[in-house]
């Protein structure tokens, strides 16, 4: 066992706090990682407002890189020293959808057996919840070893990290879940993080048009930045009927974008989603709801006859031992510019303030280096 920092949210709403955890030594089937940068997601505030679970106290931060410093007795797959981009769907390969061949569905992903726990104070001894089973704003963290994704240690960490959430949900939205390919159209409702990531997997596809739809213009130029070919600020006009005059100028009579990616999570743009599509054309919902929200009255007869498929989109149904590897290494090239998706680097104290700038729109993403 070894003590490190960390950044934990001890109770509901209450802003985080840098602590120091008990790490324990890798058991069988895991592995301690020395983090070296970890993205500020979405999801990390969610944990802290209480709008995940309420498993207080959270060890916080789930987009990382990071070395694996050392591994459980049975772990052949990753040894001390790899480079690794760690992951929430460590699949199974024995549920239902392993064995069917559909691992991206995992039912039992699995996390670190053993808890990560307070190291001072009156409550030392007390159990952490790793956001995601990951736990990585902290100096090293204890997963299991399938959560760690050896990709090209000569990457830059700051960026390919990303591809452990946001980056990823969004790429693999358009093509892995509404498989977008050459000369197909795509629309994105929504363009932070998720919704940018989207349009650069689209261009990397090969999509036309792309097109970006947001009501925050700072976002649109972001997403023209990363391949939308054409830009929609939906406080000002009517989306869809903005989506089907873009593509029924790029095809004979299309009456919609083929796929239509939903990056904020509302009944509202998923209706615009919904009707913003060509025939048979697909809706991918990748925006989290509430639990409160519901789908607004839709004629079922429009469901039947406009045909398709209405999808969602976990984690951007990726299979993190092949997607990670290929999209590092497209990024080598310097094909899919991971570079865009870091707008400032922080210290492992300044989560509160990132949070913040969540709120005002301003980044894409804050990377904590550790
Ligand atoms: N499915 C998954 O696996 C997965 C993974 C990570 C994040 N997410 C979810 O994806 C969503 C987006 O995450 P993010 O990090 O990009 O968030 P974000 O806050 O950075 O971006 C949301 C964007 O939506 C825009 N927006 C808000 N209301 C809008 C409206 N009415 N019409 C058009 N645009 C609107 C905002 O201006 C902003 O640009 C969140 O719900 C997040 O929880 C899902
Ligand atoms: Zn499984
Ligand atoms: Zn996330």
């Amino acid at each position: 066992m070894q003590q490190v920092r960390a950044v934990i949210a001890r109770s509901k709403g209450a802003p985080v706090e840098i602590a120091t955890i008990n790490v324990p030594d890798p058991g069988p089937g895991e592995a301690v990682v020395k983090v070296l940068t970890c993205g500020v997601c979405h999801t990390d505030l969610h944990y802290r407002e209480g709008g995940i679970n309420d498993d207080f106290p959270f060890l916080l931060g789930h987009e990382a890189s990071g070395i694996v410093e050392s591994v459980g007795p049975d772990v052949t797959d990753v040894a001390p020293g790899d480079f690794v981009i760690l992951n929430w769907r460590a699949v199974c390969g024995e549920c239902r959808a392993c064995k069917r061949g559909d691992l991206h569905y995992c039912f039992a992903t699995h996390n670190a057996k053993q808890r990560m726990t307070l190291a001072d104070g009156p409550d030392a001894g007390t159990e952490l919840s790793p956001a995601l089973g990951i736990g990585a704003f902290a100096e090293k963290t204890l997963v299991a070893a399938g959560q760690c994704t050896k990709v090209d240690p000569a990457a830059r960490p700051a960026a390919v990290g990303l591809l452990g959430c946001g980056v990823m949900a969004g790429i693999g939205a358009a093509i892995n879940t509404g498989q977008v390919t050459r000369g197909r159209s795509i629309a994105v409702i929504g363009c932070g993080g998720v919704g940018v990531a989207a349009i650069a997997g689209a261009a990397l596809a090969g999509a036309s048009p792309i097109i970006a739809v947001d009501i925050d213009a700072k976002k649109l130029e972001k997403a023209r930045a990363m391949g939308a070919t054409h830009t929609v600020d939906s406080s000002a006009v009517d989306p869809v009927e903005e989506i089907k005059r873009i593509c029924a100028g790029t095809y004979a009579g299309a009456e919609g974008a083929d796929v239509v990616v939903e990056a904020v999570g509302r009944p509202e743009t998923w209706k615009q989603a919904f009707y913003a599509r060509d025939l048979a054309g697909t809706v991918v919902l990748v925006g989290v709801p509430t639990p409160d929200m519901v789908v607004p009255d839709i004629p079922l007869i429009d469901v039947f006859g406009r045909g398709g498929a209405l999808k969602s989109s976990w984690y951007g149904d990726c299979l993190p031992s092949r997607d990670f590897p290929m999209l590092v290494d497209l990024y080598q090239q310097g094909r899919l510019d991971l570079d865009a998706f870091v707008t400032e680097e922080i210290g492992i104290g300044d989560i509160e303030a990132a949070f913040e700038r969540m709120h005002h729109g301003d980044v894409l993403r804050s990377v904590v280096v550790l």
